[in-house]
């Protein structure tokens, strides 16, 4: 059912509650790192004299300040919170001071001075390579016979395809309140995704016990993957402060310092070889796939698998070989983003079969249509799972029907042949995305709900609420349990104390997994209150109904008030908890085989541009979306998250560009660098559907599909029109090479090689062609 965000009304009005929103003590300290200028080096000496004599300065705390363990990172104990002894990223954090304001505390941490040693810095992917330089050991993933495939190929090609990486831009940027309690407790609330790993990175740092440390977090303006272990950091500092001061402490970063210091979407490079025939169907695919991780392994592990498991996109590849490179370099560590490697997997194929197509002279379309996966027969995975949910051709062709796709084409067509200066471009684009944490013990969730006499529900998941609408879904399905009006129900802040342990809020899953485990909790309630009323009255519990705050039982007939509280007169419990596991998953990580994945979302977009072929602006005219969210729990906010997502991955694909300097130095650390999408980006004519009538063919809650991350990949149609009009320069047969982001740059240099190669009536440098 649609219904606006639980939030809406404070949102738009300024009443929600953010984390810097929060009353707190008079107390109270605000905090600001100091961090590294230089890439590598080693620390000589920190004079920190200017910091302590700087007004309002209270503490300052350093790696020797931390009780505990000296470290953030979750999978790898490899991430200082302060650098102890060694910077390995311009922006790493080294102290962390506290005074009585904010100013006062930025200024103060500006003053220390830091005396390094200097050590050879690898800042890129090309490099590291080079070094062999990586965080983790590299992986391969093979299926079928590819050298010998690709020898036998009609047709071969070898290309680089190259993207950059994204920053999260989420509106409220990083920030942690740390705010001692008696006996050594410490209570936070922290913007994050992940309030269990905080509860753990905090209690080591401090050297105290997990239920010593509460985490809460009502709501994040935005965490894109950015807040699932960046969070640690912040909290972990803001509370060495509070345990070394013994008074609360808010550390709040700048958008400059947060931009510096925490990690990004990865940046990839894919070298590849594909060998297909005539009609443009693949045979056989090499790639070597490999990232920019960072200093540290961070989430850089499940990213490149992701990554492998969606080379594939929506495509059987039959002889396939992969090389997972895990590129350490001496930048800030990368981590999860909307996608989570997927998008970046998937712009790698689209790229190739777009090159394929260009060098056929085919419709990309036709090309894409003739290597979908089958539903019977090539059907199953390089990485070994069968797709047993395909529906990606018929979404396609219902899109291309909608979209005019065909027709579109030809009139683009002409346009371009009538058009100097203005030339346009069109593409379609699929996305199948795999549903579920590759890492399987993280597809787990927990519930506990409360009920009062009053007749209303308290709900308390593990799930975090950061814009995309999990909290709104959660209380309708809690609301339909029970038979009972949203209004009934309030699902409250995201607390390690009431429901433990619990997995990031990430993947996409979250609804499918916190919605099924509140399911279970609002069941629970129901059968006992059924129960109960089934011995009062004489009739049998199945025969009890829950339906818009009533409950009937056989002639009886009661406000779901009036029930609750004669039962809590008659001692029923009238709390639960819930709890839920995937099904039918298990993935080995070793030989990334296996069935990752509960099930894949779908979904494909048509995206049509205009190219200023005199400055490389471009523009996005009309998008077409068809979008596969299941049976949705909520169609106007499904609708919001691909809006959302689509335009998120258009701004990583054509405007968000991230520079370092020779030095390591990342200087688009601003809004007036770095270019994110806003209104005016909007395409002239946006029509989104969701399809209908594709309930989940699994088990999910009410057969919905998850749907955060999904529609952000829909926007490589957008960076594949953009190649399609920079192509209408050359001559036809040519590959039009774009890198990602197209900034207006990229598309000028892509235009110069187009233009180049037609005069001089050779192929592209970069795409090589078999002996044909
Ligand atoms: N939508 C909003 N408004 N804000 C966000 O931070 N994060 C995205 C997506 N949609 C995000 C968002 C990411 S990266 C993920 S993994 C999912 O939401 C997480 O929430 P879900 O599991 O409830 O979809
Ligand atoms: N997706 C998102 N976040 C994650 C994953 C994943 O597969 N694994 C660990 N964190
Ligand atoms: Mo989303 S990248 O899984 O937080």
């Amino acid at each position: 059912m649609s219904i606006r965000h639980e939030s809406a009304h404070l949102h738009v009005s300024g009443q929600a509650l953010y984390a810097d929103d929060i009353p707190l003590p008079a107390n109270l300290l605000h905090a600001a790192f100091g961090s590294s200028t230089i890439a590598h080096g080693r620390i000589r000496s920190i004079d920190m004299s200017a910091v302590l004599a700087s007004p309002g300065v209270v503490a300052v705390a350093g790696a020797s300040d931390i009780p505990g363990e000296n470290n953030y990172g979750s999978i790898l104990h490899d991430d200082p919170i302060f650098a102890p002894g060694i910077v390995q990223y311009a922006g790493a954090p080294l102290f962390a001071v506290a005074a009585t304001g904010y100013t006062a505390a930025r200024k103060a941490a500006g003053r220390a001075r830091v005396d390094y040693e200097p050590l050879p810095a690898i800042l890129d992917i090309r490099a590291a390579l080079a070094a062999q330089s990586m965080v983790l050991p590299t992986e391969r993933v093979e299926r079928g016979r590819p050298s010998e495939a690709l020898a036998r190929s009609p047709y071969r090609l070898r290309g680089t395809v190259l993207m950059g990486g994204q920053d999260h831009f989420y509106l409220e940027g990083q920030i942690a309140i740390a705010i001692p309690q008696e006996e050594g407790g410490m209570l936070l609330i922290s913007s994050t995704q992940h309030p269990a790993e905080v509860q753990q990175v905090v209690a080591q740092a401090l050297a105290r016990r997990a239920n010593q440390v509460i985490v809460q977090c009502r709501r994040m303006g935005g965490g894109f993957g950015g807040k699932e272990t960046q969070p640690a950091l912040i909290a972990a500092a803001a509370a060495v402060l509070a345990h070394k001061t013994g008074r609360p402490v808010k550390l709040r970063l700048d958008r400059d310092t947060d931009m510096l210091m925490t990690g990004k979407r990865h940046d990839f490079l894919a070298d590849y070889e594909v060998g297909f025939d005539s009609t443009g169907r693949i045979i056989a695919l090499t790639v070597l796939l490999a990232s920019r991780c960072g200093y540290s392994a961070d989430l850089s592990g499940p990213v490149n698998d992701r990554a492998v498991a969606h080379i594939d996109n929506a495509y059987f590849l039959e002889n396939v070989a992969i090389v997972s490179c895990r590129c350490k370099t001496h930048t800030v560590s990368n981590t999860a983003f909307r996608g989570f490697g997927g998008p970046q997997g998937m712009v790698v194929i689209e790229q190739i079969i777009d090159s394929i197509a260009r060098k056929l002279r085919l419709d990309p379309l036709e090309v894409r249509e003739r290597n979908f996966y089958g539903t019977d027969t090539r059907n199953v995975t390089h990485y070994g799972q069968t797709v047993e949910d395909n529906i990606i051709q018929p979404l396609v062709e219902r899109l291309a029907a909608s979209s005019e796709y065909r027709k579109r084409r030809e009139q683009i067509a002409r346009w371009n042949a009538q058009h100097g200066v203005i030339k346009r471009g069109i593409a379609l684009t699929p996305v199948k995305f795999g549903i579920s944490f590759t890492a399987t013990m993280w597809n787990k969730a927990g519930a506990l709900l409360h009920v009062y006499t009053d007749g209303t529900v308290l709900l308390n998941h593990g799930g975090t609420e950061m814009g995309q609408g999990l909290f709104t879904k959660v209380a309708q399905i809690v609301a339909c349990e029970l038979g009972l009006p949203l209004t009934a129900i309030r699902v409250s802040a995201t607390d390690t104390s009431k429901v433990p342990n619990t997995s990031a809020t990430a993947a996409s899953s979250s609804t499918d997994l916190n919605g099924k485990a509140a399911q279970a909790a609002a069941q629970a309630i129901r059968q006992r209150l059924a129960q109960f009323a089934a011995e009062t009255w004489g009739v049998e519990p199945a025969k009890v109904t829950f339906q818009d705050g009533q409950v009937f039982a056989g002639e009886e007939r009661f406000t779901f008030a009036e029930l609750v509280r004669l039962a809590n007169g008659a001692r029923v419990s009238l709390s639960s908890t819930g709890y839920y596991r995937t099904p039918k998953i298990g993935w080995d990580k070793k030989t990334l085989q296996g069935r990752p994945f509960f099930y894949y979302a779908y979904g494909a977009a048509v995206s049509e541009v205009s190219v200023d072929t005199l400055t490389g602006e471009t523009q996005l005219l009309r998008v077409d979306i068809l979008h596969d969210a299941g049976s949705s729990l909520n169609p106007a906010i499904d609708l919001g998250q691909v809006e959302g997502g689509f335009l998120q991955g258009v701004g990583w694909l054509t405007s968000e560009e991230l520079w370092w300097n020779s030095q390591g130095e990342l200087h688009t650390h601003a809004p007036s660098t770095y270019k994110i999408p806003t209104a005016r980006d909007w395409p002239s004519l946006f029509r989104v559907e969701l399809l209908e009538g594709a309930p989940n063919r699994e088990d999910t809650i009410y057969r919905s599909k998850a749907v955060g991350e999904p529609p952000l990949m829909l926007s490589i149609s957008t960076l594949l029109a953009i190649r399609d009009a920079i192509a209408s320069c050359g001559s036809s047969g040519q590959l039009a090479e774009i890198t990602a982001p197209a900034t207006p740059e990229a598309v000028l240099r892509a235009l110069a090689a187009v233009r180049a190669e037609a005069k001089a009536g050779v192929a592209p440098a970069i795409g090589t062609e078999a002996a044909v």
